[in-house]
């Protein structure tokens, strides 16, 4: 028979995994695999601001038509002033010029396969550089889209922060046409990101150096705040510079389910920028056609709402505020643990992940005899941890690390 050749695929390390706790029995068990946010309850909420958008949406809407292949017009232009706005100042230039344009993608995963495929057929001879370690799903992605990937440096397993001269000097080594993927602000799976100087060195040399920067930016308002953690474009994005920037609002509006994001590129002028828009439009007609309508609808009804748009910041905050809590939580439970081992280093990275340095057999002991559910490179999530989960938690970790 025809199907009899087919080989299993592996399960994927980080939705496999969520799979794997499901089927758990243990009552106790703790998630920290998937990137999800969960409330000081343990749940994934449905924020205040996203169900009065939908309402409002519901009432008013007239029809279920396909929408246009890039997304609606004020979709686009909300994203854009969400990634550039910074406050008292006047629209950024690159929206001012319209040499920015946004297509609306199903999560930050489609986004970044509508990228992958962009490339693939505008820029083939592009090799696209990755950080190591990066989210596990970026080199299938660009793999799928059949676009070369080499990687460089980018955190120090030893000290737990940011390699940036190792980074540098591969930079000052990548060939000219090539392009670079870097994490917008909390990055995944480390936390770690470069300071504004940092980021305002790397654009420079990549531009000089004529290498197209990839921003996936998908956990924006998770680090320090919305306009805070768009540092990296607001100091990479000068006058001329070209820029693909991926949008995620899974995290940060809790729409995981709706599948929506965005794909946004920065050309040198609008005429160009339009021509970029079309091929994106090629791509996108041949894989999913058109975008989905409801996030996107919720997305633009939040943002263009200074009621809404106050309360999903406020409720932003909130997520932000107990994920950093519980960074510093779960370091001082480490420590009054004895644990033999500094991790002080989880107080200071920002965004969902940090970066244990757990071995795979200590995260294969965690899972089997704990119940403790952890990406296999060590990567765990902070926002699944609660304050009723911690001890049996960092009492689990002192046992396996011996504390
Ligand atoms: C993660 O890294 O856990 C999230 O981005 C979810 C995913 O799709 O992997």
């Amino acid at each position: 028979m025809i199907f009899d050749s087919v080989e299993m695929a592996p399960a994927d390390p980080i939705l496999g995994l969520t799979v794997a706790y499901n089927q758990d029995p243990n009552p106790d068990k703790i998630n920290l695999g998937v990137g999800v946010y969960k409330d000081a309850d343990g749940r994934t909420p449905v924020l205040q601001a996203v169900k009065d958008a939908e309402r409002r949406m519901l009432a008013g809407e007239t029809s279920k038509s396909y929408k246009p292949i890039e997304g609606d017009a004020n979709y686009a232009s909300a994203v854009q002033h969400l990634l550039l706005d910074r406050p008292n100042e006047s629209d950024h230039e690159a929206i001012k010029s319209k040499r920015m344009v946004t297509a609306h993608t199903p999560g930050g995963t489609g986004g970044l396969r509508v990228v992958g495929d962009y490339l693939k057929a505008n820029h083939p001879d592009m090799t696209l550089w990755l950080t190591t370690p990066t989210w596990a799903n970026h080199p299938n992605i660009f793999q799928a889209s059949g676009v070369p990937t080499k990687s460089f440096s980018y955190f120090d397993d030893q000290t737990f922060s940011l390699d940036f001269d190792a980074m540098i000097a591969t930079f000052e080594k990548i060939p000219a046409g090539d392009a670079v993927l870097l994490h917008g602000c909390c990055h995944n799976p480390t936390g770690v990101d470069p300071t504004p100087q940092q980021w305002r060195d790397i654009g420079y040399l990549l531009h000089k150096r004529g290498v197209l920067v990839i921003l996936d930016f998908a956990y924006q308002g998770f680090g320090d705040g919305l306009v805070e953690d768009a540092v990296a474009l607001h100091t990479m994005l000068e006058p001329g510079r070209e820029m693909l920037v991926v949008s995620s609002f899974s995290k940060n509006f809790s729409l995981y389910n709706e599948r929506v994001g965005a794909v946004s590129a920065v050309a040198s002028d609008a005429k160009t920028a339009q021509t970029v828009l079309s091929q994106l439009k090629r791509v996108i007609r041949s894989n999913y056609s058109n975008p989905p309508g409801h996030g996107s609808a919720i997305i633009t009804g939040v943002l263009n709402d200074r009621g809404l748009r106050m309360n999903w910041e406020a409720e932003l905050s909130v997520m932000r505020n107990r994920i950093n809590s519980m960074r510093r939580m779960f370091v001082e439970k480490l420590t009054e643990r004895g644990v033999d081992r500094d991790f002080s280093f989880i107080g200071q990275q920002r965004g969902m992940f940090a970066m244990t340095g757990f071995t795979k057999a200590q995260v294969d002991q965690l899972r089997e005899e704990y119940a403790i559910y952890i990406v296999g490179s060590g990567r765990v999530n902070v926002a699944g941890m609660t304050d009723n989960n911690m001890d049996r938690l960092c009492d689990a970790i002192a046992a396996v690390l011996g504390g």
